[in-house]
């Protein structure tokens, strides 16, 4: 337990100190394709007629993204300066102080749960697990984005370090075996371009070509890709 508060309060400071500067580090052509890419990855998710968690939700990426009415989102993060740049974007939707391991945090009653650019990989695996089944309603729909271990590390080249968990598609099926989820499936994404230079479309167009590729090999992706229903 010890452990795990230790790692929240670093993710906090480490993302409190990288806020201002966060949104224009990905503000580049491969950058941009990726966050298309997901955006399309979300429609189905997004069918819900009840409330949203974005866990993790950091500046509000997701609703950069996406149009979802403020009274069924919901955005939960640790880091207060990560929330206070959210909240100027979008001045209209709820982002709230909370840990996504904590089901008194979240709340319950979600008809979808998303996940976005890594947030489970500075949490305990199993307790973010347990915290997205008591917020989720029963068939609701998880979209939840985790390191590989060919991610790199994104928090240096802003000067700051904080321990990160990595996990390979085995590691993940295995410690969702315990749980009884529905329509499980792990497939891997690889972010940013071999180039700079090239225009978004292509980076783009490149996603949709690998997209095959990595639902049979997902760990050849920076990131995993979990989906699935409880
Ligand atoms: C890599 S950023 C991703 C932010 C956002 N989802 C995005 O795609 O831009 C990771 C986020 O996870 C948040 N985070 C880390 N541990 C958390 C926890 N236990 N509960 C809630 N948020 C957490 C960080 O503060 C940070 O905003």
């Amino acid at each position: 337990m010890a452990e795990v508060k230790a790692a929240l309060t670093d993710a906090a400071a480490a993302f409190d100190f990288v806020a201002e500067r966060y949104d224009d580090k990905w503000d580049t052509a491969p950058g941009r394709a990726d966050e298309l890419y997901i955006r399309h990855q979300l429609r189905d998710i997004l069918e819900t007629d009840k409330k949203i968690l974005d866990a993790g939700c950091g500046t509000g990426l997701l609703l950069d993204l996406v149009d979802i009415p403020s009274d069924r989102y919901v955005g939960v993060d640790v880091s207060v300066g990560m929330l206070e740049r959210g909240a100027e974007k979008h001045p209209s939707h709820d982002m709230f102080f909370g840990d996504i391991t904590s089901p008194h945090d979240i709340g319950s009653g979600f008809g979808a749960y998303i996940s976005l650019f890594g947030v489970w990989s500075y949490v305990n695996l199993v307790e973010a697990i347990k915290g997205m089944c008591a917020a989720l309603v029963h068939k609701g729909r998880f979209f939840v984005m985790l390191y590989s271990p060919r991610h790199p590390d994104c928090l240096p080249c802003f000067g700051v370090e904080v321990p990160v968990a990595r996990w390979t598609s085995e590691e993940l099926s295995s410690a969702f075996r315990s749980f009884d989820i529905e329509d499980f499936t792990i497939r891997g994404f690889c972010a940013g371009g071999p180039r700079e230079g090239w225009p978004t479309s292509v980076y783009l167009s490149r996603h949709y070509v690998e997209a095959p590729f990595l639902y049979m090999w997902p760990d050849f992706g920076h990131y995993l890709i979990i989906e699935g229903a409880i």
